[in-house]
C-alpha cells in the first residue's frame, strides 16, 4: 500500500459526494481545500499530495517536457492514487468520491478514469488533457464528467482538449465540455461551473 500525504476533511451533510481534490504542478494537499469548500460545501474532502517531485515541486506523475509525459510513469502512479482512494475509502467510510484536479491533478484524474474506471463517481477536469497516447478501452458508461478548458490556455491547445473530451464520451461517460474565455490559470466562472455541476450530479445520485 503507498501512503499519500493528505488531508481529509469528513463531510458535514449524510450524502454530499466526497471529493477527491488533486492539485496541480508545484502544489500541495492545501491547495484545492478552498476550491473544494466553495463548489460543494457540504462534501467530504480528501485531497493526496503528487508523489513525484519535479525539481522539488510535487506533481502526479513524471513529465519528460511541458506537456510530454512519461507514460509508463502516468500508468503506475494512476493505479498508486487508486489504491490510495480504496484505501482511504475504508479508512474515513466513504463513498467513491468525484475527483476535482486541476492542470496536473486534473491529468490524473483522466488517467484514472480510463484505467480504473470504478474508482471514481466522476469527475471535474479543470485545464486537462489527454493523458495518455494509447489508453485501454475504459466502460464509463453514465459517469459524469465536467471538461472546463481554457481557450487561450499555452499549455493545452483546445485540439487535445477536445480530444479528451471526445475519448471520455466514447468510453460512455455524460461529458459536459466547457471552453471559458480563460487561460491555464482558474476563474470565478470555473468556481460556479463547478458548484453548479457538482450540484446537478448530486441530484442524479
Ligand atoms: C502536466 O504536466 O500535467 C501538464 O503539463 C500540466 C502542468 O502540470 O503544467
Amino acid at each position: 500500500m503507498t501512503e499519500f500525504i493528505h488531508r481529509f476533511e469528513p463531510a458535514t451533510r449524510a450524502g454530499s459526494p466526497p471529493l477527491l481534490l488533486l492539485h496541480g504542478t508545484g502544489g500541495d494537499e492545501n491547495d484545492l481545500l478552498g476550491l473544494g469548500k466553495m463548489i460543494s460545501p457540504d462534501s467530504a474532502l480528501l485531497s493526496p499530495r503528487g508523489r513525484v517531485l519535479e525539481h522539488g515541486m510535487p506533481r502526479f506523475f513524471r513529465r519528460l517536457a511541458e506537456g510530454v509525459f512519461d507514460e509508463e510513469d502516468v500508468r503506475r502512479r494512476a493505479l498508486e492514487l487508486g489504491d490510495f482512494v480504496a484505501d482511504a475509502r475504508k479508512r474515513y467510510g466513504i463513498a467513491a468520491p468525484v475527483a476535482v484536479g486541476f492542470s496536473n491533478g486534473a491529468n490524473i484524474a483522466a488517467a484514472l478514469l480510463l484505467l480504473k474506471p470504478d474508482v471514481l463517481a466522476g469527475a471535474a477536469l479543470l485545464r486537462a488533457m489527454v493523458p495518455l497516447s494509447d489508453p485501454p478501452t475504459a466502460n464509463l458508461v453514465g459517469k459524469p464528467v465536467q471538461l472546463l478548458s481554457g481557450q487561450a490556455d499555452p499549455i493545452v491547445p483546445a485540439s487535445n482538449s477536445a480530444k479528451l473530451a471526445m475519448l471520455l464520451s466514447d468510453a460512455g461517460a455524460r461529458v459536459d465540455h466547457r471552453v471559458l474565455p480563460a487561460g491555464h490559470q482558474l476563474s470565478q466562472a470555473d468556481v460556479t461551473l463547478a458548484r453548479n455541476w457538482i450540484r446537478s450530479v448530486e441530484a442524479l445520485a
